[in-house]
Formats: structure tokens, sequence, C-alpha cells
């Protein structure tokens, strides 16, 4: 285990790359002071900054003494027609592609800015993209849901139609299989942006699973997966084990109180609580009941671990526990000594988060987080702690324990298990170093 005093031997840490930022970008958002205080903590990638608690005395402030124009003149109309946006002041906060990542055609990922979201609800037009083809907005009214395969009464469904039955609303994170997989190969990914964000967390409207293959009449001995497919140029198709399916999976037409982003996979898409967010098809359009996986391309050749003894694993489908420091976080910059709220997100695809634990000094000492309400089962959780920094090198990690007691794991305990040729599934402890300069940089703490 390392101690701040180890973190600057060779080998114990690793710095993000310079030059990551885009200069103009930066010129922008550090036009002004205020604005650089502000906006610059929601930055994706930039000199982001933390601002130092309340002043104890404000004289002289301009803000105070000369009344603003907003206090004395009319505001504008109301902005009831259209669709709302944010503050202008916000507009740094994007998903952003990695610029890490080769862009293949259409197959792409935009992240979310973690790092700027509050609570544990992303908002929609915040929500992270993973295409395999591209996306589409398909006309819901042509959009069809077939379900078939092992059941008495093959069905087809209409928008229409499913909208008419039983719905149910839930709170669910997604996480791609892929989050967090350039640190597997030590690639120091400097913002939780890019770490982390193939991560988001809805509450989603549906039909349950269980209610349309109940209405299918699926055989129920034989049954013992399913098979989910998408309408998009990628085949997506995915296995999910009938225990799973019948548990809480569901068919969702809506994300947080609106309809799909097309995205998202308008009109129609799978919610699987807690499996890895390829197993949730979207543009979903078919549902095959089988008696054993199918074991497609995305099965066998993506989303698998290449093993230390050279085999693969598959079908590992739940997101274990997981968390990390959402602020500070790498690409920001603490401005001066003193009081911190350090904030960030726990989850587990195996049901609620019990506890998390803080260091601030490279996982030598621990304190206990504050669990914001709601906890719920297969659900971001937010935390909190307060932190007095002291001017001095720091190393931020974050470990979560799930309801099952299971520790999320340090980064070589999880290599030592599963070697270093994975790409996906890595849930190990994020550190976050913080320099004298206030400067927070993603390091590896063994
Ligand atoms: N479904 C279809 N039809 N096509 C896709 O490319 N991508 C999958 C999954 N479902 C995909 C898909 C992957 S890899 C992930 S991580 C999630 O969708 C991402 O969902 P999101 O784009 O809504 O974040």
């Amino acid at each position: 285990m390392a101690s701040t005093s180890d973190l600057d031997k060779a080998g114990s840490i690793r710095r993000a790359p310079e030059g990551f930022l885009d200069p103009a970008q930066i010129a922008e958002v550090t036009a002004g002071r205020r604005g650089f205080l502000r906006n610059a903590l929601l930055m994706a990638g930039g000199a982001a900054a933390i601002a130092s608690t309340a002043r104890a005395e404000s004289s002289g402030d301009s803000n105070i003494l000369e009344l603003p124009v907003h206090s004395k003149s009319l505001g504008q109309p109301v902005a009831a027609t259209g669709y709302g946006q944010p503050s202008k002041y916000e507009r740094n906060l994007q998903r952003r592609e990695s610029p890490g990542l080769t862009r293949v055609s259409a197959a792409s990922v935009s992240f979310t800015p973690l790092q700027g979201t509050f609570g544990i609800i992303t908002p929609n037009g915040l929500h992270f993209e993973r295409h395999h083809q591209g996306w589409w907005d398909i006309d819901p009214s042509k959009h069809r849901l077939m379900i078939n395969g092992l059941v008495k009464n093959p069905l087809v469904f209409t928008m229409d139609d499913l909208m008419r039955l039983p719905s149910v609303s839930r709170m669910h994170f997604i996480e791609c299989g892929a989050n967090t997989g350039m640190e597997w190969g030590n690639v120091a990914v400097p913002t939780v942006q890019y770490t982390h964000g193939m991560l988001s967390c809805c509450e989603f409207t549906g039909v349950l699973l269980s209610t349309l293959l109940d209405m299918a009449g699926f055989d129920k001995k034989n049954g013992k997966f399913i098979l989910a497919e998408g309408a998009d140029g990628s085949s997506m198709t995915r296995t999910i084990s009938m225990e799973r399916a019948l548990d809480d999976c569901m068919v969702a037409y809506a994300m947080n109180g609106e309809m799909l982003r097309p995205e998202n996979g308008y009109p129609l898409r799978m919610v699987a609580p807690g499996i890895q967010g390829v197993s949730w098809v979207k543009w979903l359009r078919r549902i095959e009941v089988g008696d054993q996986p199918w074991g497609t391309k995305d099965e066998v050749i993506h989303y698998i671990d290449l093993m230390p003894d050279g085999r693969h694993r598959q079908y590992t489908s739940i997101q274990e526990c997981k968390s990390v420091i959402t602020s500070p976080s790498g690409g920001q910059t603490l401005l001066d000594k003193g009081f911190y709220n350090v904030t960030g997100l726990a989850w587990s695809g195996r049901g609620k988060v019990k506890r998390v634990d803080v260091s601030f000094d490279g996982g030598r000492n621990w304190q206990t987080a504050r669990l914001e309400s709601p906890i719920q089962s297969k659900c971001l959780t937010r935390f909190n702690i307060g932190w007095k920094w002291d001017g001095g090198p720091a190393v931020l990690q974050s470990r979560a324990i799930d309801v099952t007691g299971y520790v999320q794991p340090k980064i070589n305990q999880l290599r030592a298990v599963r070697g270093t040729r994975s790409i996906y599934h890595n849930n190990a402890i994020q550190s976050w170093k913080i320099a004298e300069s206030g400067e927070v940089a993603n390091v590896q703490v063994y």
C-alpha cells in the first residue's frame, strides 16, 4: 500500500498526460475570475478550479454595492414555449468524446461529465452514449416489439399497445462494461469524465419483462434465457438469464419523466438493472425465449475478459460494487487551503450500497462518508464527507461496500486475479492526487 510520502517514488504513481486541454476553451472560461471559479469547476477536461469558502468580509464588492440591472428592470417573458435549456453560464457542462479514443465511423462513445452533476440523476442531455453503429430517431408509429421462441403465443406489440400495459418507474444506474477500461492498461485518463463517465442514472418507466413474458406464455420448464435484439445496424443481441429477466428487467419507453432520447434507444430499450450496459439493448425490437445462451458476436468477441491463463471470462453480466470521488477530481484545482466538501458516487449491480469509506492519504486511514437518500438497489448513491486541506500533498480515494459485504478492490488486488489484458469490468478504487499547487491528477496507487 502506498502512503502519501511514497507517492513520488517511480512506479507508484503516474500523471495525466500534458497538453490535453483545448486552449480556446480554457481562454473562454478563464476570461473573468468569477467565471473561472464557477465555470471551471464544471469543465470536462480543463484546468478546473474549486473555490475557497465564503469570504469573511466583502467590503468594496461591487457585486453587492451596485444594484445589478436584473434587480431594477423587467426580465424576459416566460420561457414557456419550446424546450427549456440550461443557463448560458453552464455551457461547459457537456457530454464529450474522449480525445484519447479513436472514433470509428459512427461507432462512438460520449462520456457523462460526472464532475459537474449533482445528486444521483443524470440529466437526459448528459446521459452517456455508446453506439456500435450510430443512432437513429425511429418513428414510434412504425416500431414493433416481437416476443417469440419458446412461447405459447408469439406476440407483436405496437408502442400504443405497450403503453396501455401496467407500467413501473424505477431508478437505476447504467454502466458500460468498458467504463474505466483505460486504467487496466495504466493509461492516465485525466478527468473523471473519461475515467468513469460511461455511467449514468435515470428513473426509467416502462413495462416489466415478466408481464410481457407471461402474456406470451413462455415455456417455464425449458425457457432458461432470453435474447434481446436491437433494430439498428449493429445487430446488437444479448443473452439474459431468465432468472434476471423475471426479476427486475423492464422494457422502457421513458427516462426521467419524458420519452427516451433517440440516442438512448427511443422509442424502446431494455433496462437490465445491475447488468453491464451492453445488455441494455436500445431500439429494442425482439425478445426471443430459448433454452441456452446464444453466444452472439457481442458475447464471444466483445465484453469478455482475457484472463492471465489465456481463457476468456464470458457472460460476466453483473457490474460489481464500485465508487469514485467526482469532486475534487482529475483536472480540477483547489485554490486555497481549508474546508472542502468531498463528494462522489457509489453503486453495485448486486443491490444497495451499504457503506463508503474515504481516504485522504492514499489508503492508510479511512473515514466513513455520509450516504445521501435515497439509497436504492442497483442505483447510484451519492456520498459526501467534509475535509480540511492543509495545503500539502494528498491522495483521495473512495471504497464502497455493498449489501452482500463485497468490498471494492484496489487495482493490484484486481490485477492479481484478472491480469492486465482486460478492457472490461474494472471496478478498482480510483485515486486522485492533490499536489501542493492544488492541482488534482489521476494516479494509480498500488
Ligand atoms: N443497443 C443497440 N441496439 N446498439 C448499440 O450499439 N450499445 C450498447 C447498449 N445497447 C448498443 C445498444 C452499449 S455497449 C451500451 S454501454 C449501452 O447501450 C449504452 O447505452 P446509452 O447509449 O443509452 O448510454
